[in-house]
């Protein structure tokens, strides 16, 4: 049997990649709009990376990695996100010591061994924003701002914008004996890894998947009742900015994101319309991560956002996408002769920047046109010893069916002035 791949990735085709050009251009005219600056990250880091920062009892580190000794027996991570990545980055590269703050934007494939389902795959693609060295509420908004604006940009609508506040180090430490007391007399009943979790970091208990879990959590103790002042403070700033502008949000009390680094903001943009997976793209501020990764104490926050939801959720809203380019013009040629002259044709075109396709098959005319039709060519022309000798040819536009005779001479320029 031929070989498939792997389960979780996929192909992106050449029948479809013109809507990730799309949305990849439009997001990075945005990025750069705001002020962020293109950062491109390895694939792979060493596996303590993601432990320290992403966290040793998330579902990402403890279930979900890919990871591997390589050859020199250390241990390698494929990333399953990008923001440890380029927190790592930025230490490393000494970004403390640009003017702050420091704004990134990226485009990266990331790996996670999930369970595969519609808009969950073990190779997927992340746009994502970092904002580091800023520490005001108003740089919650503007990662926030930059999100409403892509939508806004590329014609989605109606996703939810769902916030809360999951607070610093010393008010979680006072929640987390609170969240304990209420499971006290649950935790017998719930599954191993919330156990490990009850001692370890209480709060991840609240990802739990497993429904009997999550039926003890119903009534678990929320968050953003129990913030301290500043956190507070942080998060009325942010809601009130947020109206200022116009953004609308909607208060969840039950987003607590799958990974450690977030303090204060954690938001996600959610729809309705790609079912359980509707998560398009998450994310928020993660004051202690720079510090936890080895770097001096500095502000940050962020998104990532999933390429193949934010797809789906286009599809199935209708979105049209710009149409992929179609060739100029289609040079056919009959005979030897006129084969040298095409040749000669096209390559000038191409160096004037039209897109130009000759035959290379060596086939007849009739198949010559049928193959340009199917390429949606704009214009066809066909050469053979008659239109070399009287350096004339006949033009067809392709949409209007109008043909033209036109001297082999002005070909060039007219179709540069046509593309202009
Ligand atoms: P995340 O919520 O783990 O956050 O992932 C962000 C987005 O990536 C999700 O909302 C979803 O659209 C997409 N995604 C995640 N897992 C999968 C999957 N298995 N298949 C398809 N799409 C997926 C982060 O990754 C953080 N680094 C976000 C962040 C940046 N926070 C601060 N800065």
């Amino acid at each position: 049997m031929a070989i498939q791949t792997p389960k979780g990735t996929r192909d992106i085709l050449p029948n479809e990649i013109h809507k990730w050009n799309y949305v990849e251009k439009e997001f990075a005219i945005i990025c750069k709009r705001f002020g962020y600056q293109e950062i491109r990250i390895p694939v792979f880091e060493y596996t303590e990376l993601f432990q320290r920062g992403v966290g040793d009892d998330t579902d990402i580190v403890q279930k979900e990695m890919y990871t591997f000794n390589d050859k020199g027996g250390r241990s390698i991570t494929l990333r399953p996100e990008g923001t440890a990545g380029v927190v790592r980055s930025y230490i490393q590269n000494g970004m403390s010591s640009l003017p702050q703050p420091v704004k990134l934007f990226y485009q990266i494939t990331a790996y996670r061994y999930e369970q595969v389902q519609q808009g969950r795959y073990r190779e997927f693609h992340q746009f994502g924003a970092e904002l580091l060295g800023a520490q005001d509420a108003a740089a919650d908004v503007e990662i926030i701002s930059i999100l409403a604006l892509f939508f806004e940009k590329i014609g989605v609508k109606n996703l939810i914008l769902n916030l809360n506040s999951i607070g610093c180090p010393e008010c979680r430490k006072a929640y987390n004996e609170l969240l304990k007391e209420y499971l006290s007399d649950k935790i017998s009943d719930m599954c191993d890894t919330c156990k490990t979790r009850y001692d370890r970091n209480p709060m991840r208990i609240l990802d739990c998947k497993v429904d009997s879990c999550r039926a003890h959590l119903i009534n678990a103790p929320a968050l953003l009742d129990h913030i301290c002042d500043d956190c507070r403070a942080h998060f009325e700033q942010v809601t009130h900015k947020l109206e200022t502008i116009g953004i609308p949000y909607n208060i969840d009390r039950n987003i607590v994101r799958g990974l450690d680094y977030y303090t204060k903001t954690v938001f996600e943009f959610v729809s309705e319309n790609i079912g359980t997976k509707g998560t398009v793209c998450g994310g928020g501020r993660y004051d202690g991560l720079v510090e936890e990764i080895g770097g001096q104490p500095t502000p940050g926050v962020g998104f990532a956002l999933g390429v193949e939801r934010l797809l789906l959720e286009m599809e199935s809203q209708g979105i049209e996408f710009p149409e992929a380019d179609a060739p100029d013009i289609y040079i056919g040629a009959i005979g030897e002769r006129a084969g040298q002259v095409a040749e000669k044709l096209t390559w000038q075109l191409r160096s004037k920047n039209i897109y130009c396709i000759k035959d290379i098959m060596g086939r007849s005319v009739k198949a010559q046109m049928k193959y340009a039709d199917k390429l949606n060519v704009r214009y066809t022309l066909i050469l053979g010893d008659n239109e070399i000798d009287s350096n004339k040819a006949r033009l067809k536009d392709m949409k209007t069916g109008e043909t033209k005779d036109i001297s082999l001479d002005t070909l060039i320029d007219r179709l540069v002035k046509n593309k202009a």
